[in-house]
């Protein structure tokens, strides 16, 4: 027999949740939490005294990236057998519509808790309206839905402050090596993911502000090989013309090396082209330590601990923030800059040292 909270006890927690949006990592509770947070105690107890597992159901987006594979083992981990769960686990393959059948199938399936990384930002609020129904609580991690607040708790990336930091870098950056004329190529993310949304949005910010040229900026898909197609096109159309190359994930960088390589094109310290990448998985952060890549922002891909400390925190009738924001470092190849100050998202000048890549090993965790 599984624990099911019913639908409007899930709404209230949802609601009691939403107080917690306000700030980033704080839960908090009031009244209406507390009495949502005792009904589900009363309902958890059932699953877990029963000594049942506790399935979850989890839609993840796909296997696009060195990321992708670091954020499904910390998930498969957290949610082991071993850790007293059933995990149903669906490799969405970047299909929207494959993700949306995948929830569809956790609630005929009947799981504890579903997480969803969501391929898309919007079409979300039918099927979440569903979970609701069913009363299955549903967490999401790393990107994020921006059309339905029908989820109890979020676990993921700023990627607004990513955008925001690499114009930040890149401004500061320029002006210590006295170079005065930007143009720049963008290979972006899957389109209409939150990713390459908040890293479109926060660099153009910056380009716009210094009145930097963006000669094109195409969708990469966040993979090795679509980085390489748009950077053979990209070399083929703008030859001679560019000289910083925006790279939204770590693997499309992989592929545009390999493509700016084929096309004697030479990029990272004191080259032709400036090479700014996301993520700093290890392979990554190898090549700024070679001199490479010239700048990587962390976009942390472990989030599997904290979903499996919701779900216990759920189970045990707390109330859970509804965002938790990860800590995301920027990793540079050379020592010229200590730290760049910046305006992020919530509009806070902030200052974020830079840590220059010596020993990529023993800096990079997945
Ligand atoms: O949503 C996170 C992004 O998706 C990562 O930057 C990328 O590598 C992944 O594929």
């Amino acid at each position: 027999m599984k624990k099911r909270i019913v639908a409007g006890m899930l709404t209230a927690l949802m609601a009691a949740s939403m107080v917690a949006c306000g700030s980033s990592d704080t839960a908090t509770t009031d009244s209406s939490a507390d009495t949502a947070a005792e009904t589900t105690e009363e309902a958890g107890d059932t699953a877990a005294d029963s000594g049942e597992k506790i399935t979850v159901g989890f839609a993840q987006v796909g296997h696009e990236s060195d990321w992708r594979t670091a954020s499904t083992n910390s998930v498969q981990d957290a949610f082991s057998e071993a850790n007293g769960y059933d995990l149903q686990f669906v490799d969405c393959d970047n299909d929207s519509a494959k993700q949306i059948e995948a929830v569809r199938q956790f609630i005929q399936n009947d799981v504890d808790y579903i997480v969803i990384d969501p391929i898309v930002s919007t079409g979300w609020d039918t099927v979440l309206t569903e979970c609701e129904d069913a009363g299955i609580p549903v967490i999401v991690i790393d990107r994020t839905i921006e059309d339905s607040d029908k989820y109890v708790s979020w676990v993921g990336s700023e990627f607004m402050n990513e955008g925001l930091a690499s114009g930040a870098w890149l401004k500061a950056y320029a002006e210590a090596k006295g170079i005065t004329d930007l143009n720049i190529l963008v290979i972006e993310g899957s389109n209409g993911s939150s990713a390459q949304i908040g890293r479109t949005d926060g660099f153009k910010k910056y380009a716009d502000a210094e009145g930097w040229t963006i000669l094109d900026s195409q969708d990469g898909d966040f993979t090795q090989d679509g980085g390489q197609q748009v950077m053979e096109s990209y070399c083929k159309s703008y030859a001679g013309k560019f000289n910083v190359v925006v790279c939204q994930n770590d693997n499309e960088a992989f592929g545009a090396m390999d493509a700016m390589k084929a096309a004697g094109v030479s990029y990272g310290v004191d080259k032709d082209v400036i090479l700014i990448s996301f993520d700093a998985c290890k392979a990554g952060l190898e090549y700024v330590q070679s001199g490479d890549i010239n700048a990587d922002f962390m976009c942390y891909p472990l989030q599997g601990s904290y979903c499996a400390d919701i779900v216990k925190a759920l189970k045990n009738g707390e109330t859970v923030a509804k965002q938790t924001f990860m800590t995301e470092p920027w990793y540079v190849a050379e020592d010229i800059l200590k730290s760049i100050t910046y305006t992020n998202n919530a509009g806070d000048e902030v200052t974020e040292d830079l840590i220059q890549v010596t020993d990529a090993a023993s800096q990079a965790s997945y």
